[in-house]
């Protein structure tokens, strides 16, 4: 038996709707922002429950944008945490500012309880990041912020659907950062993104900057930048919002299943904690192994398409060594990448499958 960890040949293998529409603009013409895409931005922004959702070519530039949106540039500090995609970081190195890391919590979350110590005269911003879909403690990370007179940027790349205490990951912070790339569930055949906010001044600051500070075709109100979402892409964006709770529905019940059946490998094998009020969105499937390598490999040679997010924390990677940081700061994330695994447990993975994955993580610890 196989388990891929892609979904996205099941995820497109009936797409003549979206082709009946991809005509449409076609005949249309229309190729640069337009109808599709206002269509696609409101959609996104009800269904997250936001007054403005800004479609981007990605979730970097998401980033880029919220924290440029804010105010953010060089000799600012922006807090966030070593334990995520490189691209948070990046964003905010893109800006000018400097990244303060904040070590994770058992949930592979920021810890709230570090945040403070880190906060100084220059911390302009904290950009916690809903890492493998599941919610970062946002509302204590909201408090501080308050506290200290401080923006917040949620890094909901990975997070779209994701709830926290009933209201959706990415509503929290100021302007707040989704990815649409093809290994996120809500994905557009490509690179793409979503910026949102509720503010109405940081939105419209938003769309001008992201397209070439433009006021009208002949009118530059800023200097500006192309950051636009494709109108085919929104298109099919617009199409997977349809299927997206459904979706993530399937699967929270993977996850579910999945947690329970590991619980008896619990002197090898620990589940992050499942917090009350969090409904993840399971972009990853992660969980703490030992001899993690070694299992990976073993699952792989039986065909499960397992992977790790990521073997090197971010301090540790050379692109941050002018930062500062060493081996040892962050004792929880470099814990975590020692023996974090992540299964493939997608919309279509069947319970067959999730069967034979615990059988073969049974067998390799057991025999
Ligand atoms: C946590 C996180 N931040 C940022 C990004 C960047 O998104 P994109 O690949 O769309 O630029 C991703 C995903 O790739 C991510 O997982």
């Amino acid at each position: 038996m196989r388990v891929d960890f892609s979904y996205l040949p099941q995820q497109f293998e009936n797409s003549e709707e979206i082709f009946a529409d991809l005509r449409k603009l076609v005949a249309s013409c229309d190729f640069t922002l337009g109808p599709y895409v206002e269509h696609f931005e409101k959609k996104f922004a009800k269904y997250i429950g936001v007054r403005h959702a800004i479609g981007t070519n990605s979730g970097t530039d998401a980033l880029i944008l919220a924290l440029k949106s804010l105010g953010v540039g060089p000799g600012d500090e922006v807090i966030t945490v070593p334990n995520t995609f490189i691209a948070t970081v990046g964003a905010i190195v893109d800006t000018g500012a400097t990244p303060v890391f904040v070590d994770c919590n058992s949930q592979m979350q920021m810890d709230c309880d570090r945040v403070e110590a880190v906060i100084t005269p220059k911390t302009k911003a904290i950009l916690p990041v809903h890492w493998s879909g599941w919610p970062a403690e946002i509302d204590q990370i909201m408090q501080i912020a308050e506290h200290h007179g401080l923006q917040v940027v949620e890094d909901a790349c990975p997070a779209a659907g994701a709830t926290f205490r009933g209201r959706h990951c990415g509503t929290f912070g100021h302007v707040n950062a989704f990815s649409m790339h093809p290994l996120k569930l809500l994905n557009v055949w490509g690179d793409g993104g979503v910026v949102v906010t509720d503010d109405d001044d940081l939105a419209a600051f938003l769309r001008l900057y992201g397209n070439h500070g433009l006021k009208d075709r002949d009118h530059a109100e800023i200097w500006g930048v192309n950051k636009r979402l494709q109108p085919f892409q929104a298109i099919v964006g617009a199409h997977q919002l349809e299927t997206l709770d459904r979706d993530l529905e399937k699967r929270r019940r993977v996850a579910a299943r999945l947690d329970l059946s590991v619980q008896k490998f619990s002197d090898f094998i620990a589940v992050p904690p499942r917090s009350d009020g969090a409904n993840g969105a399971y972009h990853m499937y992660m969980l703490r192994a030992q001899k993690r390598d070694e299992l990976v490999d073993f699952l792989r040679s039986k065909d499960i398409d397992c992977k790790v997010h990521y073997p090197i924390p971010l301090h540790l990677q050379t692109a941050a060594k002018g930062l500062g940081y060493k081996r040892g700061d962050f004792p929880e994330c470099e814990a975590q990448a020692g023996d974090v695994l992540s299964l493939p447990a997608h919309q279509f993975v069947t319970d067959e499958q999730i069967d034979y994955m615990v059988a073969c993580i049974s067998s390799f610890y057991y025999s």
